[in-house]
């Protein structure tokens, strides 16, 4: 059995997916998500999901061992960030050394590092006239969005799409390649 942690900022709406899609599976289980948003839809959808959401803040997860304490006990094969904004910690990429994978909303190195994240990607796709933009899943180091790219996908986009159809027609590239991905670098 493989085990597989998430981390999320936000709605939450790629965990639910990988929650679901994994749900029937015998080889590998979600052990838990971890957030830094106590308000966060994705609490939520942990609770109707029944899994385990365990929130942390800034200091516990910078100035403590709080979070790989966590970490290690639940001793995941992969650490997926699934719309999660925070740098990880250095001491964790180390401790997990190609273990840990975010997605990222565009064609990376397009439209990365800091304050690049959800829709302001979309938003900056749209105001730049790109002809297409897509999803990007990467290993995680200690520099937002610079790790080794796993998988890039592509969508095209219309002069007249608007950054919410831009945003919906990535998160369906997420929903559709992100638990591949997961179950590829698995091997399941
Ligand atoms: C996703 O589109 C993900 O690619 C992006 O946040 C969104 C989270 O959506 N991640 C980043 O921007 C990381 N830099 P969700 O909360 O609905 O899954």
């Amino acid at each position: 059995m493989k085990h597989i942690v998430l981390f999320a900022s936000g709605s939450g709406s790629n965990v639910e997916n990988i929650v679901r899609h994994f749900q029937d599976n015998r080889n590998v289980t979600v052990a838990g998500v971890l957030t830094n948003k106590r308000d966060a839809k994705v609490v939520d959808r942990c609770n109707y999901l029944n899994i385990s959401c365990l929130y942390f803040n800034k200091t516990a997860f910078y100035s403590t061992d709080c979070v790989l304490g966590i970490l290690k006990s639940l001793n995941p094969d992969l650490i997926v960030l699934a719309g999660f904004l925070w740098k990880m910690p250095k001491k964790i990429i180390d401790h997990f050394p190609m273990k840990i994978i975010n997605i990222h909303p565009a064609l990376l190195p397009k439209y990365g590092g800091k304050g690049m994240y959800g829709s302001h990607v979309h938003q900056a796709v749209k105001h730049n006239g790109e002809i297409e933009t897509g999803i990007t899943i990467h290993y995680v180091n200690e520099n937002y969005d610079e790790g080794a790219i796993i998988l890039q996908e592509k969508t095209k986009v219309h002069p007249n799409d608007s950054v919410d159809a831009i945003a919906e027609k990535v998160h369906e590239l997420e929903y559709e390649h992100f638990p591949k991905a997961i179950s590829k670098l698995l091997n399941i």
